[in-house]
This record gives structure tokens, C-alpha cells and sequence, in this order.
């Protein structure tokens, strides 16, 4: 079953967004040489009850942290840490809050100091690929346009697609259904709705697309160890087309 918001619940659900991109822009901000993972998830903590919301992940099957902070060939869910960032890291910050009953989820990937430029060119591709995705993001389009928009540019500039992590929606819940694939064929799969809320969330590789989960039993990484990147937005499909809930307005 797939929730289709009212125009009441997306502004409920804005309210949320919002608290989502303020909270990454202060992160933003604060990642440099030198800061702990675990500082930033006590930053991204600490705003979001001073905003009245609660971080999604928090407790979420027992995740201990408030943001998932993912270095280098870490793909998602990189558990917050001692550990410092680095010149010519990139580093995945995911973060989701909860308030007035609705959560909001989004991920964007940083540079720590000077980066390669595979790892900048990897990083600015996963942004396209996610607003190749929102471009078709129209009702009566379908979810395939979706994994087919992700999925084409990230291999015409020579990246791999994960493909055992996808998008979903979210709404009174974190995970709802559908699940977003980023890969698919154009004009199949589900037919998108006006009030669909949709996460979704490209995550590209440089090199092969297989990916593993560490002993910690939640960091994913690339099998080959080559470096990753996340970008993702909470998304509205409005009767107009796509409203993207995550960005600073
Ligand atoms: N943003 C992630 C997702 O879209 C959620 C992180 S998993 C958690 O699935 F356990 F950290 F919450
Ligand atoms: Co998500």
C-alpha cells in the first residue's frame, strides 16, 4: 500500500524537511580537517531536539547514532566515530528527523580539504543522477523512469549503481513502500501519483558495484574498497510535478 499525502500532511512533512537541510547545512559548515565523525552526529543531535524533532535514525533496529556519516569507500550507514576526517576525504552525511509525526531523510556527500578529481567528478555525478531522477518525477510517469534516469547517468560517466541499497518512501514512517531501485527500465514498473512522498537516494561507485557489510553489522562498503558517493532528497510529487522537500529554501 502506498500513502498518498494530503496537502495538510506535506506541509507537516516540509516542517521536518526543513529541520533536515538546516541541519546539514550547520554540518556542512563543520566539517573540516581534523573533526570527529562523532562530533558532527552530536552537532546534527543537539539541533534537532533544539528544534523540537527527534533524529529518525536514532534507536532505528538499534542504530546507535542521529546521522550516518560514511568516509570514502564507505557507501551508507558509517556508524559516527573517533574518527577524523581527513584532507581529500569524502565523506556521506545521511540524516533524517522526526516531528509532528512525519520523518524526513537526505544525504549529501562532502569534501574534506582537497579531493581528487576522480572523487569530485564521482560526487558531482551522484547529484545529477539525482536530479535526472527528479526530472521525471511527474504523475502517470513510472518508477522505472526513476532507476533508469539514476542508473543511465551514472553509467554514460562510467560509474556503477549499488544495487542492493534503493530509495523508498517515507511519510509517517521512515521506510514506506515503494522501494525506488537506482537502476530500471523506461515506462515500467509502478505508475507514479500526485502525493506520492518519495526518498530518493543515487549511490554510485567508481568502480564495481558490489558492495559489503563490515563486522559492525551496519557500515556498507564497496567490495573493491573504490571510493562512493550518496545525494538524496525527500521528494513530493505534487499534481505539478516534483517538490523537493530537502533543500534549503
Ligand atoms: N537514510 C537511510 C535510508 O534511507 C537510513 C539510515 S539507516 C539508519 O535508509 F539505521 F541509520 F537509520
Ligand atoms: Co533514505
Amino acid at each position: 500500500m502506498i500513502n498518498i499525502k494530503s496537502s495538510e500532511e506535506i506541509r507537516l512533512m516540509q516542517i521536518a524537511a526543513d529541520i533536515a537541510s538546516e541541519c546539514m547545512a550547520l554540518l556542512e559548515k563543520n566539517i573540516k580537517v581534523g573533526v570527529e565523525t562523532k562530533e558532527l552526529d552530536k552537532i546534527a543531535y543537539e539541533f534537532m531536539l533544539s528544534k523540537g524533532a527527534q533524529p529518525s535514525f536514532k534507536g532505528y533496529h538499534g542504530y546507535p547514532g542521529s546521522i550516518c556519516a560514511s568516509v570514502n569507500e564507505e557507501v551508507v550507514h558509517g556508524i559516527p566515530s573517533e574518527r577524523k576526517l581527513k584532507d581529500g576525504d569524502i565523506v556521506g552525511i545521511d540524516l533524517g528527523t522526526y516531528i509532528n509525526g512525519f520523518h524526513s531523510d537526505m544525504a549529501r556527500t562532502f569534501f574534506v580539504g582537497d579531493v581528487s578529481e576522480d572523487a569530485r567528478k564521482l560526487v558531482e555525478c551522484a547529484k545529477s543522477c539525482f536530479y535526472e531522477a527528479v526530472s521525471v518525477m511527474y504523475p502517470d510517469n513510472r518508477l522505472g523512469d526513476i532507476g533508469y534516469a539514476v542508473q543511465n547517468m551514472a553509467e554514460s560517466n562510467g560509474f556503477s549503481v549499488v544495487r542492493t541499497l534503493c530509495g523508498h518512501g517515507i511519510g509517517r514512517e521512515m521506510h514506506e513502500s515503494p522501494e525506488v531501485l537506482n537502476f530500471g527500465h523506461k515506462g515500467k514498473g509502478l505508475r507514479l501519483k500526485a502525493g506520492m512522498v518519495l526518498a530518493v537516494e543515487p549511490m554510485i561507485n567508481i568502480g564495481k558495484h558490489e558492495v559489503i557489510q563490515l563486522a559492525d553489522g551496519w557500515t556498507i562498503t564497496t567490495k573493491d574498497k573504490t571510493l562512493s558517493a550518496h545525494y538524496e532528497n525527500t521528494v513530493y510529487i505534487s499534481s505539478e510535478g516534483p517538490v523537493i522537500l530537502t533543500e534549503q529554501r
